[in-house]
């Protein structure tokens, strides 16, 4: 993954480098280093960890240089050490870069055979020696990195400048994202938008492929083939202001917070709250001519697309077939001519994700992506993007980008319903009724967290966490397991309650907490049955439901109370709790919150 950024400026670069990398610290921050031109030759500090310590470092050691490159790493190649931090270097190039190269060993060999020494154990530095070899062959910069990119294979974006070349920067794109900024006099390359939005709104994205050669009077863009192209430039909405935390210890906390504006305004883009009906935008293609969607995703985004299979088999009656991104276009998966392929992706720029869609594209698929990044890849690789109007989710845990995917999600299922003609008018107009209601419910649900709090310090006693759902709400256990472990550490694992019987059942004893997500709708007495057969072991039982607690007939550890809800928005109203169950374990045990160890929140590599 990784975030890289470049600027040609007119005046010393180092501290907005580092203000870019501030804004792509989600895309890693196990390590961070900018390098600059300095009369001439070129210097470079880096730093373990998070950015503060770069800091620390530039400021024992200033940078002046007026061209420069920066990185924030999540290490896919070598530890997260200073050695194998970015830029890496020769005396003559140095490189940022986001992606791997996957032929990194072979080209390693080669080059150390021709006599280069490399000091990192990263893949990166392979394109340093690679470049270098070029220079050292009397070829010009632009000359050598286009050389160097053939031998390339893999995903990259780069970022490369050059010793004795202060007016010149390359940067190059194969399957990772990478955006050119256009100042007045400036020049700037970033790996979004985002990252560039303190010193422009003037935008190019590079297109797959294309590489370009930067000079503070602008950008020269070239194809695969080496043909000069033009790539459009356009005003970017990216925000210039660093959200803020608000009134908020934690992104995270604001962002649960949030879940009622933004389901509200994610649900606005979808219905026709006067007249209490789906208005979806047209995906080209009849939703009532449908007859088997397949939808992919990733980690919390996958648990948002298996509660949209409930959803769209029972309200539409028509079969989807899910599977997480990785898994999906290397079973080959056979599809049917002309069939809708729904991607659901927070970043938009998820590897897994993005090479699924590509190959379901090859394979005739119509393709809807649900993505809250506009201006992402996978955004402007679909055939319609269905927008989440979640705003900038910070936090690396998942918390309103997951709700507002369902939003989206439920009304794709009513809408399909209705072009296929399963669900009636009135039946319509009853589940959108019930989905407008949902951030009444939720702004309720976050008056009072004390029980949370409360529930956190038992939980953080505990080695293994168990959660139970059935049905709809199956997804919302498996979810509630990943945000506990992602942010608290704790090892937890969510079951669809008819399953535990199966096996996860040899795990309960009076240590384990058993977490169970019990709506009283038409599966409560099943998931009753199940959680006795917990209790009968000496289970910690945590229930979360709108019923009473003594329908659980059993002693409980802890009972969380949901308001009622209609039994199609619960996967909306029981994502709440199990954020607040993490956000506050997290808490108590003083991790991380927003940027938990080993994750970053896009992951661009395979
Ligand atoms: C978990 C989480 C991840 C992402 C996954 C997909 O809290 O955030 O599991 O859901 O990496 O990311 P996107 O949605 O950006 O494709």
């Amino acid at each position: 993954m990784c975030g890289i950024v470049g600027i040609l400026g007119s005046k010393p670069v180092a501290e907005d480098l580092v203000e870019a990398l501030r804004r792509l610290e989600y895309r890693g921050y196990d390590s961070a280093g900018v390098a600059t031109v300095e009369n001439g030759h070129l210097e470079r500090r880096r730093a373990e960890g998070k950015l503060r310590n770069l800091e620390t470092a530039l400021r024992a050691e200033p940078l002046t240089g007026t061209t420069g490159i920066g990185h924030t790493r999540w290490a896919t190649h070598g530890k997260p050490t200073v050695r194998n931090a970015h830029p890496h270097m020769s005396a003559k190039v140095s490189v940022v870069h986001n992606g791997i190269i996957e032929n990194y060993r072979e080209l390693k060999a080669e080059l150390t055979a021709k006599g280069h020494k490399f000091e990192s154990d990263t893949d990166t530095e392979a394109v340093v020696h690679l470049v270098t070899d070029g220079l050292d062959n009397g070829l010009a910069p632009a000359d050598a990195v286009k050389a160097a990119l053939r031998h390339l294979t893999g995903a990259f974006a780069l970022g490369i400048i050059f010793a004795g070349h202060d007016d010149l920067m390359i940067a190059a794109r194969q399957g990772s994202p990478l955006a050119l900024g256009h100042g007045d006099g400036e020049m700037y390359l970033g790996s979004d938008a985002i990252a560039l939005a303190p010193f422009t709104d003037r935008i190019t994205y590079l297109e797959e492929g294309d590489w370009a050669v930067l000079t503070r009077g602008g950008a020269e863009i070239f194809d695969r083939a080496g043909h000069r192209v033009a790539r459009q430039i356009i005003k970017s909405s990216a925000n210039s202001l660093l959200v803020d935390k608000g009134n908020h210890r934690h992104f995270m906390a604001k962002e649960i917070h949030e879940q009622p504006q933004v389901i509200s305004q994610t649900l606005a883009a979808y219905i026709d709250m006067a007249k209490s009906a789906i208005d979806y935008p047209d995906l080209g293609i009849d939703l009532g001519d449908i007859t088997r969607v397949t939808i992919s995703a990733c980690g919390t985004a996958y648990y948002a697309g298996l509660v949209g299979k409930y959803w769209i088999e029972r309200v539409a009656r028509v079969p989807v077939e899910i599977d997480i991104a990785s898994e999906l276009r290397y079973r080959e998966a056979p599809l049917p001519k002309g069939g809708l392929a729904v991607f659901v992706s927070q970043s938009g720029e998820t590897a897994d994700t993005l090479a699924t869609l590509r190959y379901c594209k090859a394979e005739g698929q119509r393709i809807a992506s649900i993505v809250n990044v506009r201006t992402s890849t996978i955004a402007r690789e679909s055939d319609a993007a269905l927008p989440t109007l979640a705003g900038p989710e910070i936090g690396v845990a998942s918390t309103k980008a997951f709700t507002c995917q369902l939003s989206a999600l439920a009304c794709l299922a009513i809408a399909i319903g209705r072009a296929k003609g399963t669900i009636s008018a009135e039946k319509e107009s009853e589940l959108v009724t019930a989905l407008a209601e949902v951030p009444r419910i939720i702004a309720g649900m976050l008056t009072d967290e004390s029980p949370y709090e409360e529930l956190a310090q038992h939980l953080s006693k505990a080695r293994d966490v168990l959660y139970l759902g059935r049905g709809i709400n199956y997804p919302i256990a498996l979810e509630g397991a990943l945000k506990l472990k992602e942010i608290s550490y704790l090892h937890a694992e969510g079951y669809a309650a008819g399953e535990l019987k199966h096996g996860p059942i040899a795990l309960i004893d009076e240590n384990v907490p058993v977490i169970v997500v019990a709506p009283e709708d038409e599966l409560f007495e099943k998931t009753i049955s199940n959680l006795q057969e917990v209790a009968a072991r000496g289970g910690q039982i945590i229930l979360i439901s709108d019923a009473e607690p003594e329908l659980a007939g059993c002693k409980l550890a802890a009972y969380i109370r949901v308001p009622h809800a209609h039994a199609f928005t619960n996967p909306l109203v029981y994502a709440v709790p199990i954020q607040l169950i993490a956000y506050h374990t997290a808490v108590f045990m003083g991790t991380d919150v927003d940027q938990p160890r080993n994750l970053a929140k896009s992951v661009t590599v395979e």
